[in-house]
């Protein structure tokens, strides 16, 4: 999408659809008033009849206006002025959005810039009301006969701002806007295609696209023979019953001097999570299609930060393979030594997110990082405690906690926190081994992150678990957290 910013107010725009907001009190912004004098007083007649009545999130497309002959409007209602907070803005915007695509407008002029939104200042609102608008925008690139391909036309969006400085603001919260876009879809790309397509080498192929298309990218990919002769043994054994060979991609943006600690994503790139041995059921099994987007994510992640020019050094290491049943699987009570040195009893290979990660883990020492943040979707038991809205986030660093926290926030990607205590480490102790996989029943989501945080222990870290935001059986993969992950890398600037 095409952004512009005008400082030209309604009445001296030449604009093709107009999208203003209306308060529940039809109390009238000022591009609201000189719409209506445009239009012989339409909008005042319009909330006199009583068809409108401003509720936040209403949408009224008006495809002809009065007097203006080429012109159209979407009214927008934003509820009550002193209740218009965070939460209703997003509101508001997202019914504008779906109103943009229905009515297939691809010239608008947006003056919901004038909205004052509590709390927020106009960075924040300038970000949403992009990110947001992007995030409909994106289509399934579905595989389809050639001919029968959609091609999205090219829309142009026109902010309005009428001082100089928050127009200079708004640029850039444009360009971070677009930027976490382009990273999101890149995943949303990813995540979406079939797993026949998107394998693990399919992964390390788009990944070294994105190190071609930006100078300071490179991208390193590591065979199974190479990650043998590392030992890393642990994730080599969820990809031994797969024909598919594991892939371990290193993909590093250096925005500063080498000299400077890099901050590094490992994310669980499982390209179909069948279960392995212990197979899954039939039921839910088309989401596991989605098991790849923890690595989609953390690769959006870096093309936002190199898109962006953020000046830190930004690494990203995603484990890809598949996890297949087979007559070479790894079975339940198979004892494997990790790159770590440490040995893992694996007595279920349905929880293979953990293992492929923790070597992968153990390759991010090489880096002397600032901080290790590793995201996948690692469990159910992360959705049954905290539902599709949320990532869980574990970590045993306070101020990482609260930086994740606060970029999770910002971005409306948010996290919510769980335990890491002694209490669920110890239930990974096995008779066998140095640890095992799994634990008891409960409390799955915490398990997860205690069995990484063996494998995390010479670097800050985080770990986030988002099974639940990731995809949706609605619009398929959703690009999340690449938000999350942006701002928080972003913030690391400031
Ligand atoms: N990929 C799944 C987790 C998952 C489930 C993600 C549903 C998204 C939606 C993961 O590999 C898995 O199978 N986890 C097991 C762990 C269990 C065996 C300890 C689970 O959650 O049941
Ligand atoms: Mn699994
Ligand atoms: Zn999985």
């Amino acid at each position: 999408m095409n952004i512009k910013i005008t400082n030209k107010d309604l009445k001296a725009s030449n604009f093709q659809c107009a999208i203003i907001g209306i308060y529940e009190d039809h109390s009238l912004s000022s591009s609201a008033k000189q719409l209506d004098k445009a239009t012989s007083g339409h909008v005042k007649d319009i909330l006199q009849r009583d068809i409108f009545s401003a509720k936040a999130g209403e949408c009224l497309f008006l495809a002809s206006l009065p007097k203006l002959k080429n012109e159209s409007a979407i009214i927008v209602g934003c509820g009550k002025k002193n209740e218009l907070t965070a939460k209703v803005f997003r509101q508001i915007i997202t019914a504008v959005s779906k109103a943009l695509k229905q009515y297939k407008i691809s010239n608008a002029h947006c003056y919901l810039t004038e909205l004052g939104v509590k709390d927020c200042d106009s960075h924040w609102q300038v970000r949403q009301l992009v990110g947001i608008i992007e995030h409909h925008r994106y289509e399934i690139n579905a595989q389809r006969k050639a001919t029968s391909k959609k091609k999205s036309s090219n829309t142009t969006l026109t902010l309005y701002s009428d001082d100089t400085k928050t127009s200079k603001q708004a640029k850039q919260a444009i360009r971070e806007a677009q930027a976490i876009a382009n990273g999101e879809n890149l995943s949303r790309d990813l995540g979406n295609l079939p797993s026949n397509i998107c394998t693990p080498s399919y992964m390390a192929k788009i990944a070294k696209q994105v190190a071609k298309k930006y100078p300071n990218v490179t991208c390193q990919v590591l065979s199974e023979s190479e990650m043998r002769k590392l030992g890393m043994n642990v994730l080599l054994a969820v990809s031994q019953g797969a024909k598919e060979e594991a892939k371990l991609v290193v993909i590093k943006y250096n925005g500063a001097s080498k000299s400077k600690a890099p901050y590094v994503l490992a994310g669980k790139g499982v390209t179909f999570d069948t279960g392995g041995i212990s197979l899954k059921s039939n039921a839910g099994m088309q989401e596991m299609k989605y098991d790849m987007c923890g690595a989609a994510t953390a690769l959006g992640s870096i093309q936002a930060a190199a898109e962006l020019e953020l000046p830190l050094n930004v690494y990203a290491v995603l484990a890809c393979s598949e996890n297949m049943p087979g007559d070479n699987a790894v079975k339940p009570t198979d004892v494997i030594t990790s790159m770590s040195g440490q040995t893992v009893e694996i007595l279920n290979t349905d929880a293979e997110g953990r293992l492929v990660v923790s070597d992968a883990l153990t390759y991010c020492e090489r880096f002397k990082p600032e901080l290790v943040i590793d995201l996948g979707t690692y469990t159910g038991a992360c959705m049954v405690a905290l539902g599709s809205y949320v990532s869980g986030l574990m970590t045993n660093d306070e101020e990482l906690a609260t930086e994740l926290t606060n970029a999770g926030n910002y971005t409306w990607d948010r996290v919510w926190r769980l335990p890491l205590w002694e209490e669920y480490d110890k239930e990974l102790d096995s008779e066998f081994a140095d640890m095992k996989n799994i634990a008891g029943r409960w409390g799955g989501a915490i398990i997860a992150g205690c069995f990484l945080s063996r494998f995390a222990k010479n670097f800050r870290w985080a770990h986030l678990d988002m099974a639940g935001p990731s995809a949706n059986s609605k619009g398929g993969a959703t690009g999340r957290p690449v938000p999350l992950l942006t701002q928080f890398l972003i913030n690391q600037v400031r």
